[in-house]
């Protein structure tokens, strides 16, 4: 375990870049928004001034009207596609002075700083932190609440396949089906970096950057992109995050006697959990699902954000117990547990993928989610499996960027998939070695 841990706090060294850390070499050489988060969790158990930076540095990016993007390109590269140019953020009058992307990704922020601070085992210095960038997470979540929530709900939607984290999961190709885009000229980089049978397709990414074409064309503007994008969708995982560091401001904010605040979190998330459990929970499938605002349609499809809402503590007990059966037994864990956990889509569709980014493959971020999830209610046994299968596979790979899930294959594969030194792989794996 020691060299586990030494290991991990090497990866997490090497992507640092004075001030923030780089998923991994080449192939994500920015700030990405979630990663940060889950970064700053792994340098709270290394170094904690870096976790303080990390924080800083993401919020450097963030637009006068609260909104967090998804990238903040600090330092220029060519080893990714699409930079700055291809984003154009700078249509939008609320963009800062650094170059950004113009899309968001699922906020983290508001748990991530609850989390460390209880790591930190509730030092009064990290809470003198939360106090310096309160006012921005907050307003984050005012953005939310104000842009993205048109029917009002406590539900937010997000435009576009990259804000949801999960890049290309099948879910999405229910939405590509719905338009049609131009063969866009792609200089990708992903590609040539590692093997690209594992990274979304050229078809999919055409519908990726005609999305982002089509938001430049609007500079940005939220009231046009919710009356206009084809893509716009409540999904859970998003809304989950939302809504767990909606849970952490609130107790945060307590602390900080932030009581003005701490009401209208507290006014956001009543309507939320309500509504998502009416909307976003299938009892047919025993998880939640997605709403196709566009299309005004459930996209009824299990993946590992299906089982998220547990971390944000949403569920019934008895809409526990399905998810939990999914996990033990069940169709993501098979009934022999034939698969480690916890793929990224239902295995048993016939739209599953175990090499392929978000098609399949197991992610250390996901499972981390939903291993505190599973705490939350109880649920010991499933709890102890994923954080099992979590390290076994760090252990013997290395820190990858996604896993096979297969039992029988990972006996004679030699290798995780996409990038190596993946920095919330590591980070993660310190705050799972840490909790038992
Ligand atoms: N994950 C995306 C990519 O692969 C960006 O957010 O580039």
């Amino acid at each position: 375990m020691n060299q586990l841990k030494k290991n991990a706090q090497a990866v997490l060294r090497g992507n640092w870049q004075n001030g923030f850390t780089i998923p991994c070499q080449g192939l994500y050489p920015f700030q990405w928004n979630w990663d940060s988060g889950f970064i700053a969790l792994g340098w709270a158990h290394i170094d904690p001034e870096h976790a303080k930076q990390e924080i800083r540095s993401l919020l450097k990016g963030q637009w006068s009207n609260g909104f967090l993007p998804h990238i903040v390109f600090h330092n220029p590269s060519d080893s990714y596609y699409p930079g700055p140019d291809v984003h154009g953020a700078e249509l939008s009058p609320y963009s800062p002075e650094i170059p950004t992307s113009g899309i968001t990704q699922p906020p983290v922020l508001g748990f991530i700083l609850e989390y460390i601070y209880k790591r930190l085992d509730a030092d009064p210095s990290f809470l003198d932190f939360v106090a310096s960038v309160y006012d921005a997470v907050y307003a984050n979540h005012e953005y939310f609440y104000t842009q993205r929530d048109p029917q009002q709900e406590g539900l937010v939607y997000i435009c576009h396949n990259w804000e949801a984290g999960t890049d290309n999961t099948p879910v999405w190709d229910f939405i590509w089906d719905t338009f049609t885009v131009p063969q866009y000229d792609l200089p990708r980089k992903d590609t040539s970096l590692i093997d690209a049978s594992h990274r979304p397709t050229n078809a999919e990414y055409c519908y990726y950057i005609h999305l982002i074409e089509l938001f430049k064309t609007w500079n940005y503007e939220d009231a046009r992109i919710a009356a206009e994008s084809p893509f716009l969708v409540q999904d859970p995982l998003f809304n989950s995050m939302l809504i767990a560091s909606n849970n952490s401001l609130i107790r945060l904010g307590k602390l900080l006697g932030r009581s003005a605040q701490v009401s209208q979190l507290q006014a956001w998330n009543t309507n939320a959990k309500q509504r998502f459990n009416e909307k976003l929970y299938d009892s047919e499938l025993g998880g939640y699902v997605y709403y196709d605002l566009r299309g005004e349609r459930k996209l009824s499809h299990l993946s590992s954000s299906s089982f998220t809402p547990l971390f944000a503590e949403i569920p019934s007990a008895a809409q526990a117990a399905a998810m939990i059966a999914h996990l033990d037994g069940g169709r993501f864990s098979g009934a022999q547990h034939e698969r480690l956990l916890c793929a990224s889509f239902d295995p048993t569709s016939s739209l599953f993928n175990s090499q392929k980014y978000w098609r399949g493959p197991i992610w250390i971020n996901l499972n981390w989610l939903i291993y505190e999830g599973l705490l939350n209610y109880g649920a010991k046994d499933a709890a102890a499996q994923i954080r099992t299968d979590s390290i076994a596979l760090i252990e013997k790979y290395g820190f990858y960027e996604y896993f096979e899930c297969d039992r029988i294959k990972n006996e004679t594969l030699d290798t995780g998939y996409g990038g190596n030194n993946f920095s919330w792989s590591a980070a993660l794996i310190l705050d799972l070695l840490k909790s038992q």
